[in-house]
């Protein structure tokens, strides 16, 4: 069956586009957005579906349309204010302002919450021998989450590089309220580049990075260079084709001039978790490239890395293959679904 909703979704894009980006109506795109989207959740995680999902999906998107239009056509209230510009449409500085003012807003209980989340992830993909008593790098570590994850699961020692100031203060700060100093290091550095010593890490994470990088196999180049041979890295990325990317990835275009501070703000007005606050702000302003198992394992393989093993998600809301392959409509919802792949660096 035909994509039938992306008539709607074009037309949402070119209807929003045309409007400007007063405050007034910057707030109606986002609100209408996040609503659209999260509306979609509830389509992809239903797997009693009374209609076909594409038909669904149509029909959320023409009511994005109906509110988007009623709101803007009530914009004539507001004193006419148009909001400051994100600082750069270019991809990675458009990424690296965006992170570092998303990762370091956690609160101490909802951060430990999200440590556990990432324990829960390597405890049912048995991966603890991988990690305890060895030496970890986390490559875009955000806020450290998946360092801390590691060190509980006994690692000798973990460090976490990302480009984001705030995120590696962050990181750094919690790290000297655990007494974990001496375990972890949080470096301000790029993954293309991380000044790191070859040949100096046993398990090495790229948790959601390198789908934001203009030039992700350099950084694979680079994570090669840093693991020892037998060395084994997680790596997280975006798959392609599920009717998701289709909305996330118009919903970012439609918002490419709209900082991610004012979304935060409007979604925090608004009182939802953090974790979905992350969520919501990442899918509405990050941008994403898309791929398939084959490609992606293909170009890991020409690196060196083998022994591919695909791993889950283990929460509701992951794409995980077992989801795919248990709803009827696993395939147009999800498509490749979340590629969650360990991989061993075979040869140098
Ligand atoms: C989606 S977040 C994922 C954060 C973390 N890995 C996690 O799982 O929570 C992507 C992270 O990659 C970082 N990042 C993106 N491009 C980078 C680069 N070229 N060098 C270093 N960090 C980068 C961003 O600052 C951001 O913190």
């Amino acid at each position: 069956m035909q994509k039938i909703y992306m008539d709607a979704l074009n037309k949402l894009k070119s209807n929003m586009d045309k409007t400007g980006n007063s405050n007034y109506v910057s707030y109606a795109k986002v609100v209408t957005l996040a609503v659209m989207n999260m509306r979609y959740e509830k389509i992809a995680f239903n797997k009693k579906l009374n209609d076909h999902p594409y038909v669904l999906t149509k029909n959320i998107i023409e009511d994005a349309l109906n509110m988007f239009n009623a709101m803007s056509d009530s914009s004539f209230i507001e004193s006419g204010k148009t909001i400051e510009k994100t600082k750069s449409r270019e991809k990675e500085l458009k990424h690296q302002l965006l992170f570092n003012e998303m990762w370091n807003r956690y609160n101490r209980e909802e951060f430990e919450g999200y440590v556990d989340r990432y324990v829960y992830r390597i405890n049912i993909n048995n991966l603890s021998d991988l990690i305890k008593d060895k030496d970890c790098i986390d490559l875009g570590c955000g806020n450290g989450v998946f360092c801390f994850a590691l060190l509980k699961c006994g690692a000798k020692h973990a460090v976490g590089i990302d480009f984001g100031e705030n995120s590696i203060l962050f990181a750094q700060e919690v790290a000297k309220e655990k007494s974990l100093q001496q375990r972890s290091n949080f470096v301000t550095t790029s993954v293309y580049n991380t000044t790191l010593e070859t040949d100096s890490f046993d398990f090495a994470v790229q948790n959601g990075v390198f789908h934001h990088l203009d030039d992700y196999e350099k950084a694979i180049v680079e994570a090669k260079r840093i693991l020892r041979t037998g060395g084994w890295f997680w790596y997280y990325t975006d798959g392609e084709g599920g009717i998701s990317y289709d909305l996330w990835d118009t919903s970012v275009e439609i918002l490419r001039d709209v900082p991610g501070d004012f979304i935060q703000k409007i979604l925090e007005a608004m009182s939802i978790s953090r974790n979905k606050i992350v969520h919501l702000t990442d899918g509405l302003s990050a941008t994403y490239a898309h791929t398939s198992w084959d490609a992606i394992t293909s170009v890991l393989s020409k690196h060196g890395f083998g022994n591919f093993k695909r791993l889950t998600g283990g929460f509701d809301t992951d794409f995980d293959l077992d989801k795919i392959q248990s709803d009827p409509y696993g395939k147009e919802k999800f498509g490749e679904g979340d590629l969650r792949i360990l991989c061993q660096l075979v040869e140098k």
